[in-house]
């Protein structure tokens, strides 16, 4: 952790939260988790103390379950970043049928003591989802709906074979008209694998509602087990609701506020293979960068923000189709991967690197090569080229 706050500010936050924030020196590696520059002194407390929350593991005495995936947000984040496939979720890939709407969105097969975890009913396909990192969320968040819009291209009139669309969901009751995502009618997702999700704060109650069992202010209702009835009464100890407002909006700011990594360094060889990706297309999908507009938080307002993702929708072929809905996407659609951090990723899985929705790829050739559907005439160009241009492409791909 590269913290910039006078000491004194340490120690304020630390007392005031009755807690040991800091009993070790923060360390180097800690990149994922660093704050945007440009932060207050107020809100560099806001950071530290959901940078706290977001650590925090959770035991059946502090509230966790009955039933849940993880312990704490951080368990399945690694360092903020992406995790492992050992951590992913496991949705339900129902199709269409109704009789097997049960459970909720996602497998929790943990429970504690006295309950009984779910288990996937029989003949019901998974769709399993690697998590992703949780930098930059502020600075997407802070993109303008309409620059968004911009290269949305529904009806493919430019004929190039990719389409992009965006994801209008409705937003959880709890989100109130003033965030970013909140309020009623229709509303641009933009988090998660199909961007199923619009505000960071419905992102974030849910995790802990669906994830951990944690009840919060926002959703003070535990997350039981449909399938295994009477059993899945069996409380935890910690009285409803388990997390208060401001804790959840102290992770909130904190998400919001962590910094995506620089990339690496310009060299001749990533030079070219920046061309490249704009050559081949990738770029039509990974649009290289936005700008924010206004934000609450003054250092997310009007940021560049190197994102290379278009935010938007793409049926990206049999391959990668995981029958599951989600939201406004289809079984077939997922939202545009965000190429950023992926030069450090490897730092935070002990070497390894998982890439695509359920991690199944581990090199970024090996991703490039299950793009399908929208993606398939790019893939074919990248497949074109020489030898040395697909290895530059992808050394360029590496460094951000
Ligand atoms: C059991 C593992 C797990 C836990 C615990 C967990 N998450 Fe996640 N998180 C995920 C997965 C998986 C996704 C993607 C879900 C999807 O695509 O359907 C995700 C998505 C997100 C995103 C969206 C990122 C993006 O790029 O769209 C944010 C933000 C996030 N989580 C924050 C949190 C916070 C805050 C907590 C704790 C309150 C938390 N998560 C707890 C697994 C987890
Ligand atoms: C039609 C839009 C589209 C095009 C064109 C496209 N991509 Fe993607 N890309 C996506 C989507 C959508 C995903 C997420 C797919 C998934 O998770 O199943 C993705 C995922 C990725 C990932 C995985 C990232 C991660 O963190 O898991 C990499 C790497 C990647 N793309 C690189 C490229 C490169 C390089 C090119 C050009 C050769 C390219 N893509 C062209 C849409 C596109």
């Amino acid at each position: 952790m590269r913290r910039t706050l006078p000491l004194l500010t340490l120690i304020t936050v630390a007392a005031a939260a009755c807690d040991s924030l800091f009993t070790s020196a923060p360390e180097d590696a800690d990149v994922f988790d660093a704050p945007i520059p440009g932060l207050t002194d107020a809100e560099m407390e806001v950071f530290l103390a959901g940078d706290a929350a977001f650590e925090e593991p959770f035991s059946a005495t502090t509230g966790l379950g009955p039933i849940f995936n993880d312990v704490a947000c951080a368990a399945c984040h690694s360092g903020d970043g992406r995790g492992r496939t050992s951590n992913a979720l496991t949705r339900f890939s129902r199709g269409t049928d109704p009789a097997r709407d049960i459970g909720g969105p996602q497998l929790q097969d943990r429970a504690i003591n006295g309950a009984v975890p779910e288990q996937l009913p029989p003949g019901v396909d998974v769709s399993v989802r690697l998590p992703p990192p949780v930098f930059g969320v502020g600075l997407i968040e802070a993109i303008p709906v309409a620059s968004i819009l911009a290269n949305v291209d529904s009806l493919d009139a430019d004929a190039d074979g990719i389409s992009g669309r965006p994801s209008w969901v409705s937003a959880a009751e709890f989100v109130p008209a003033d965030e970013v995502g909140g309020g009623a009618g229709p509303q641009l997702g933009r988090f998660s694998r199909k961007a199923q999700v619009s505000s960071v704060l419905q992102q974030t109650v849910e995790a802990y509602q669906q994830d951990m069992g944690i009840t919060t202010d926002f959703l003070p209702v535990e997350n039981i087990n449909p399938q295994s009835g009477a059993a899945t009464l069996a409380r935890d100890r910690a009285p409803d609701p388990e997390v208060t407002a401001s804790t959840v909006r102290a992770v909130v700011d904190y998400v919001r506020m962590l910094a995506p990594p620089a990339p690496g360094e310009a060299t001749p060889v990533r030079t070219r293979g920046s061309d490249l990706f704009d050559q081949v297309g990738c770029d039509r999908c990974h649009v290289r960068q936005f700008r924010t507009g206004p934000s609450r938080i003054a250092a997310l307002a009007d940021q560049d923000v190197v994102l290379y993702s278009d935010l938007l929708l793409h049926d990206m072929g049999d391959a990668l189709a995981d029958n599951r809905p989600d939201g406004d996407a289809n079984g077939r659609e997922w939202r545009t991967t965000p190429l950023w951090g992926l030069r450090l990723a490897r730092e935070f899985l002990n070497g390894d690197l998982f890439l695509l929705h359920d991690g199944r790829a581990t090199t970024i050739a090996e991703a490039i090569a299950f793009h399908g559907g929208e993606a398939a005439q790019v893939r074919a160009a990248f497949d074109a080229l020489s030898a040395d241009d697909r290895a530059a492409l992808i050394d360029f791909v590496a460094s951000r």
